[in-house]
């Protein structure tokens, strides 16, 4: 199995002081010389954390792959055809929403999803669907044109009874084997996290898992010790 990266969390911690640092394409070069195979970004409408130059900066500098997450409106869509992205991968978007909250609808939005997938397609950018493990949806998306599906992970994730996180892994399980009889290629991702990733890494079917949280999370603590000393160093080398 192998690991996408996601650096939302590098650009809404740049945000916060409205400057440049720290700047999420150098988390994206680290991401890459650590062992990711792809750099996972979600261009917001309301520019959140990723903004449109950031797209583009990736675009030019990583050597690995780019996985813009987007929801589907005309402004988006025409930026990825610009971007042109090695995958799209097409999420549900809620204005006031912390973060993705599930997956999306196909069913219901199919003819959308079609037209957009198609669109994407005509710009050689190959589309995911960020897709709760339902049967029905996963052959919509089939249906519809997708190359290849998100699984949903969230509930998974956020289970509190071991018993609720079993059943869910059984249900990821299930619509990853139904996934790759429809050939389609097989992504999991959100809430995957250090403690909940070994069973999922057990699912042959799934070929890449897409995570962003968690390593940024960790990353402050397992870089903090060193950012302190560094700073003690030169306080202490200061000339009076
Ligand atoms: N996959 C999708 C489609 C997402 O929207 C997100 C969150 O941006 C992730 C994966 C990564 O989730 P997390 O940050 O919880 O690892």
């Amino acid at each position: 199995m192998r690991l996408a990266i996601n650096i939302d969390h590098v650009a809404t911690l740049r945000n916060a002081r409205g400057g440049k640092f720290p700047e999420p394409i150098q988390a994206a070069l680290i991401c890459e010389r650590a062992g990711a195979v792809g750099i996972v970004c979600h261009l917001r409408e309301d520019r959140r954390h990723i903004r449109d130059e950031d797209v583009f900066r990736l675009r030019q500098e990583i050597t690995t792959k780019l996985d813009l997450e987007m929801a589907v409106t005309p402004e988006i869509i025409s930026i990825a055809k610009r971007v042109k992205p090695e995958l799209a991968t097409l999420v549900p978007e809620k204005r006031k929403e912390l973060t993705t909250e599930g997956g999306l609808d196909v069913i219901r939005n199919s003819q959308q999803l079609k037209k957009a997938i198609a669109q994407l397609h005509d710009s050689g950018i190959a589309v995911s669907l960020f897709v709760d493990p339902v049967r029905e949806q996963i052959e919509e998306s089939k249906i519809i044109g997708a190359d290849m599906i998100e699984i949903h992970t969230g509930e998974y994730a956020d289970a509190r009874t071991s018993s609720a996180r079993k059943k869910y892994l059984q249900e990821i399980q299930i619509i990853a084997t139904f996934a790759r009889k429809l050939d389609l290629a097989v992504n999991a991702g959100h809430g995957l996290d250090y403690t909940n990733i070994k069973p999922i890494a057990t699912i042959g079917e799934i070929e890449e898992v897409s995570i962003g949280h968690a390593i940024i999370a960790r990353a402050v603590f397992v870089g903090l010790e060193r950012a302190v000393s560094e700073m003690v160093d030169l306080i202490k080398k200061r000339k009076t």
